[in-house]
């Protein structure tokens, strides 16, 4: 079997702001990541999602973009950037970058130009109208329309007012985006990671949403929601506020057109959605290379049901495409709580953690992990309102306090949790001052989690045989060296099990089976698979077994077992 670069890679997101300080301000910058290059070769990891590196005001954390051929000063210059590049292709690390394509920032000239006058030669190229025609809201702060003085006329935004939307149906916009795209993927990156790609569209006719909210009262009504309808309702609410602003017609023939860009140039170049919908895979050739598997991380709790039932639908559908499609799969970005968190019920966080990530690095597809993940980085709640950096949550204190008169701790409390900065703080490098991040003294961007002390953090557990990241490496190494694990088909075994999951990826010339047990219990387990006998263990969290028959495979407490079958 042939599979490309980017379906046997192993991709780790960076999250630039945060991940390494290179030159002690308090901001991560490419003199830092370069300098950890090492580090995530030795981790195995084989490519890299930037999250947005470009020139920005920061009003939603370089996803509002000013300048879509710099880098942001506090990166580093565009030389940098080239360095760095360099550097990662020499390790044969491949580079993808955060493309933003539904909005700029208010400070890009495109948008100054635009909002200058109704008949610049820009004016088109952003959404305007006489006067709000509709009562949408943007899905970071509140009224999706804002007056622009200068024009007397009203643009629209479905994140933050700072994030006017590009109007896609001027062709002159493509162009100017597409010079962009080729600019960059002249340098040499390896491709693009595509954000927010389903709000790039409205419905032309503007019809107003029958939800009898606003955006605050909205997230209100979900914070609030206690039992299974509560959360119904407010998710079906959800949908039917934002179900005009996104989704529409005209993105498969925009993938397609952005897709012939990709195909000119060698070295298989890819894209991936930040999109669960398959549907933008095309006819398998034709769109986007990759989509994320997304459904397997929007649950409470990750169960064996859950992903049998996960897998079955998204192999699936990747299968029916006329070329068959690959899958991917991921549990965290800078947008959630950490996987740590999230899915760490207590006291066995860590064990969880474990099984999750073998889960993502021995499913069918391709495994991407988000930074710190290895280290078993957890969430750090922010309460003080005046320490968080992530604007749409700073709005929605404030529309707490001031509209719904939520107490002030009350909703401070809320505002910690919705926003996104606890799951973007610091990288963790070592158990000293600022974890290691930036130099004693400086103020980094955001608070480090002091749990850096606690041994979360690189130094201590590079140096620690039985840490979270000696286990990344070693399932990542044995990943690696298990063609079966990488090109093998998936096949769920014993599927009634609700405490354990287990399955087989087989190639023609070998078969392994994964075994996840998600449960304190230790059982012994018996498996009948026709024309095998004999189980050689290839990776476990316990002490290292011997041989064993299929018909008495014995596993411990929150086991990870994977075996060759012979
Ligand atoms: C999705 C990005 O992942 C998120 O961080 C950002 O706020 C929105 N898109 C808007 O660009």
């Amino acid at each position: 079997m042939s599979l490309k670069w980017w379906q046997t890679a192993l991709f780790y997101q960076i999250y630039p702001r945060s991940f390494a300080d290179g030159n002690g301000d308090g901001i991560g910058d490419f003199k830092g990541i370069t300098e950890k290059l090492d580090y995530l070769k030795t981790l195995g990891v084989d490519a890299l999602w930037l999250s947005p590196h470009f020139p920005s005001p920061n009003w939603d954390c370089g996803y509002d973009v000013s300048d879509y051929c710099g880098v942001a000063p506090e990166y580093g210059t565009l030389d940098e950037f080239k360095t760095f590049l360099h550097e990662a292709h020499a390790r044969e690390i491949r580079v993808i970058l955060d493309l933003v394509l539904n909005h700029t920032s208010d400070e890009h000239p495109w948008f100054l130009e635009s909002k200058a006058s109704r008949d610049n030669p820009k004016a088109d190229w952003y959404v305007w109208q006489d006067t709000p025609p509709n009562n949408w809201q943007s899905c970071f702060d509140g009224d999706a329309w804002t007056y622009a003085p200068e024009r007397n006329q009203y643009y629209y935004h479905y994140f933050m007012k700072q994030q006017p939307d590009l109007n896609w149906r001027n062709p002159a916009v493509k162009q100017a985006m597409w010079d962009a795209v080729r600019f960059w993927l002249d340098l040499g990156v390896d491709g693009y990671r595509l954000d927010a790609i389903g709000t790039i569209y409205e419905d032309p006719t503007l019809p107003s949403h029958s939800v009898p909210m606003n955006l605050a009262q909205l997230r209100r009504e979900a914070e609030l929601a206690r039992t299974p309808e509560d959360h119904k309702r407010s998710r079906k609410n959800w949908h039917n506020m934002f179900k005009n602003q996104w989704g529409q017609p005209g993105l498969h023939e925009l993938m397609k057109e952005l897709r012939t860009i990709l195909d000119e140039y060698e070295g298989d170049r890819m894209l991936v959605g930040e999109d669960d919908d398959i549907a933008y895979m095309g006819d398998g050739k034709d769109e986007l290379h990759l989509v994320f598997n997304f459904p397997l991380m929007h649950t409470e709790f990750i169960t064996p049901a859950h992903i049998r039932r996960n897998q079955a639908q998204r192999l699936a559908r990747l299968e029916a495409l006329p070329t068959r499609g690959w899958g991917c799969n991921t549990l965290g970005n800078h947008d959630c709580s950490r996987i740590r968190t999230r899915f760490g019920r207590g006291t066995n966080a860590l064990e969880l953690a474990k099984l999750n990530a073998a889960l993502v690095l021995t499913l069918r597809g391709t495994p991407f992990l988000y930074n710190g993940e290895e280290i078993g980085m957890t969430d750090l709640l922010i309460t003080d309102p005046t320490l968080l950096r992530d604007t749409m949550a700073t709005w929605y204190y404030e529309s707490a306090v001031n509209e719904l008169k939520v107490p002030q701790a009350e909703a401070a409390h809320h505002a910690g949790q919705m926003s996104r900065d606890k799951n973007r703080t610091p990288h963790q490098w070592a158990n000293s001052p600022n974890g290691g991040f930036s130099p004693a003294g400086i103020t980094p961007w955001l608070p480090v989690n002091p749990n850096y002390a606690e041994g979360i953090n690189v130094r201590e557990q590079e140096n620690d045989p039985a840490s979270l990241l000696a286990y990344y490496k070693r399932l990542i190494h044995v990943r690696k060296q298990t063609p079966a694990l990488i090109e093998g088909e998936y096949r769920p075994v014993q599927e009634k099990a609700r405490t354990y999951f287990a399955f087989l990826r087989e190639t023609p010339i070998q078969t392994v089976l994964v075994v996840l047990n998600y449960s304190a219990r230790a059982r012994t387990l018996r498996f009948s698979l026709e024309g095998f006998h004999t189980a050689l263990p290839l990776f476990s969290t316990e002490p290292m077994k011997k041989e064993e028959t299929l018909s008495k495979i014995h596993v411990a407490p929150y086991e990870v077992l994977l075996v060759e079958l012979r």
